[in-house]
Formats: structure tokens, C-alpha cells, sequence
């Protein structure tokens, strides 16, 4: 088959990794430059920006903050902090937190150096050239967004998501320090991990999927659903964190050089109409699109039940499938994920809306069975009950 698989992210992960820092950075760029920390507030509030600055400021680097990252970031947040970038004269980018304060910061090095609106973006009226510097330490086990080349940004006024996408959006650097996922509470362990799973297994099943996605992605696949109800269950559990940061790296690695499918394009359309979690939404939809899904290629996920465990060789395809759909039920169950029907803000007579918004997804001709309104409304009703 033809592919390309690229991804110039230098990786740097351990105990203590983030200690690293300030080295790496003399190799980018001036001692004494502006680095701007894009974070949220939780993640300040718990105390895993501070030690990072003094880290920075030590090693003589100006630290300016921006930390206005809503849970589902938005388009006028990242205009400001550009804005703070030009008038901070900031020179590199250092974002820690979940997906939403990658993205956020992915945005600034793009629109801060180069000006323009999403739009021109979009558009494609002005280019991705003199992206910022940037390096992305994850606190969270699941986005993968510190080696995916892609931004997921909600336009406040319409809300709707839009994805940035392009090569010289990829960090130039991930630092994954396990010990930084350790204070995450449960509930978020959860839902990050479970977006963690769909991407690898969204980035192994889909029509983009490529043979090195595949290799990444069934590595993934089989640390996640070992590690995560043990990271779940006791967040201490060094090693079950640490195994989980290596699952969430070989899932973005895996789908940030295919694509996500149907999982995402309905998580997307119920996080951008409630503000639903990402990692939630996506761990609602899952057994439901895998159970669609089975029927396209029966062989497919019969393999795909084998390498998350649910099956072995001895199980035929039907029983395998069937044991995964199963387990994947389960799984998401002990993790406490809700269903759609659980969340009270969630309205019978949004369904609809939802499942046209799903449709226009530019992932859904990616799913590995076509998938239109009427399938994602069938799966939504299904999930609501
Ligand atoms: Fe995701």
C-alpha cells in the first residue's frame, strides 16, 4: 500500500523527565528569550506549573502565562493568547496540561507569529510558516496531542469544532514525566484513557490507517486495557501510570498519521453542543461504533478483539467480536463512565442536530463502514436509552 508516516517530535520520557527542560530549550533557542507556559487553571491550581517556571527562570528564561483554556478550548482564547505572545515578544512555547492546553498553545505558535484569523487558516489564505517553538508536557494519560500534528478548537459564536492540521503543528519536543499524571483524579484518568484506547483503535480500524499506524496502535491497544482500570483503581500505582503515558504516546502515534472515525465525530458533536468532556463523549459512543463497525469486517475486529485480550486464537470470529462488544461495555462500566442517558443536559430532541453534526465530521469518510445521519442517529437513540 502507498503511505507516509511522519513525525519529527523528539520524545523524552522517564521519572523526573521534565527536569530536562530547560536543557532542551538551550538547544532551540536563546537564554535569555520569553517562554510563554499555556496551562488551565486546574492544572496551576494543583501545583504542576509552578515547579516547571522556577525550572525556567533558573536557567534565566522569562516566563509569561496564559492559562484562559476552557475544557473544550475556544477560538477567542487562543486569539488572546497570541496576542499576549506578540506583545510578551515571546520566542517559544512550553504547554503542560491535557489536550486542551496542547491545542490551545499549538494555535498560539501558529496565529501569534503569523497573525490571521481560523478562518484564513481554514481557508487557506495564509500559510504555516514560522510556527513558534514548542514543548509539550503532558499531565494527562490520553490526547496524544504532544505528537500529533492537529488542534481541536471550538468556534465560540457557531459552535462547531474545527481542526487545525498540518505538519509544522507538531510539537517539537514531548516530555512525558509519569510522575505528573499521579495527582490526576480518577474520573479524568478514565475519560482520558479511554480517548487514549479509541484513538488506537479508531487509527488501526480506519480507511487512513497505514501499517506503522497499526504497529502503534495494537501496542497501545494492549497497554491501555491492562493499565487503565489498574491507574483507574489506584492512581499511585507508578507503573500503571507510567504504562499508561507510553499506550496514550503509541495511540497518538498511531492515529496522528491515519485518522479518527465515527467515535470522534459523534464525541465531537455532543462535547461542542453540551461541553461534554472529550474523553467522556468518546467513552459513551465506543462499544456502540465498534458494534457498527464489526459488521463491516468481520475479520478486522475479530483480530482486534485478540489484541486487546478479549479473545485468543481458539475463539471464532463470531464469539470474538461478541466478546469485545462485551468487554468493551464492561469496561467503560467499571470505569464509572456514564451513559448519554445519564447526563441529565442532554435533550431527546437534540438528537438529531447532533447526529447531522456528526455527519459533516471531515472524519466520518474515514470510518471503516460508511457511516451516515440516519446510522449515527440509530447509535445516539441506542445510547440515550
Ligand atoms: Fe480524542
Amino acid at each position: 500500500m502507498n503511505f507516509e508516516y511522519f513525525c519529527n517530535t523528539r520524545i523524552k520520557m522517564g521519572a523526573g523527565a521534565s527536569n530536562a527542560l530547560a536543557p532542551i530549550m538551550a538547544d532551540m533557542i536563546n537564554p535569555d528569550a520569553t517562554v510563554m507556559i499555556v496551562s488551565d487553571p486546574g492544572v496551576r491550581k494543583i501545583g504542576l506549573v509552578d515547579p516547571i517556571e522556577a525550572h525556567l527562570t533558573g536557567s534565566g528564561y522569562k516566563v509569561v502565562h496564559f492559562n484562559e483554556v476552557s475544557p473544550n478550548p475556544r477560538d477567542h482564547e487562543c486569539l488572546a493568547g497570541a496576542e499576549v505572545f506578540r506583545q510578551e515578544g515571546t520566542t517559544a512555547l512550553v504547554a503542560i496540561g491535557g489536550g486542551s492546553p496542547m491545542d490551545v498553545a499549538k494555535a498560539i505558535a501558529l496565529l501569534g507569529p503569523n497573525g490571521g484569523s481560523f478562518e484564513d487558516y481554514i481557508e487557506g489564505r495564509v500559510t504555516y510558516a514560522n510556527v513558534a517553538p514548542l514543548i509539550c508536557i503532558p499531565t494527562t494519560a490520553g490526547t496524544g496531542s504532544e505528537v500529533t500534528r492537529s488542534a481541536v478548537i471550538t468556534l465560540a459564536e457557531t459552535h462547531t469544532k474545527i481542526t487545525l492540521k498540518h505538519e509544522l503543528l507538531r510539537p517539537d519536543v514531548a516530555i512525558l514525566d509519569p510522575e505528573l499524571t499521579v495527582s490526576v483524579p480518577g474520573s479524568i484518568t478514565a475519560a482520558t484513557g479511554v480517548d487514549a484506547l479509541v484513538h488506537a483503535i479508531e487509527g488501526y480500524t480506519c480507511k487512513l490507517t497505514n501499517p506503522v499506524s497499526k504497529a502503534m496502535g495494537a501496542a497501545a491497544m494492549k497497554e491501555i486495557v491492562e493499565y487503565l482500570p489498574k491507574a483507574y483503581r489506584n492512581g499511585a500505582d507508578f507503573e500503571a501510570r507510567s504504562k499508561m503515558q507510553e499506550g496514550s504516546l503509541l495511540a497518538g502515534l498511531c492515529f496522528g498519521s491515519a485518522d479518527v472515525a465515527a467515535v470522534h465525530c459523534l464525541a465531537e458533536a455532543l462535547g461542542s453542543l453540551y461541553d461534554t468532556p472529550h474523553g467522556i463523549a468518546n467513552a459513551i459512543f465506543l462499544p456502540y461504533v465498534v458494534q457498527y463497525n464489526a459488521e463491516e469486517d468481520r475479520a478486522l475486529h475479530a483480530e482486534l478483539s485478540r489484541i486487546m485480550n478479549f479473545a485468543d486464537e481458539l475463539d471464532s470470529e463470531t464469539v470474538a467480536i461478541d466478546k469485545m462488544v462485551r468487554g468493551l461495555y464492561a469496561f467503560t462500566e467499571q470505569l464509572d463512565i456514564p451513559t448519554l442517558g445519564e447526563l441529565s443536559y442532554v435533550k431527546a430532541s437534540d438528537l438529531e442536530h447532533m447526529a447531522e453534526i456528526a455527519e459533516r465530521n471531515g472524519s466520518t469518510p474515514s470510518n471503516v463502514r460508511p457511516i451516515a445521519k440516519v446510522d449515527y442517529l440509530n447509535i445516539l437513540e441506542q445510547a440515550f436509552l
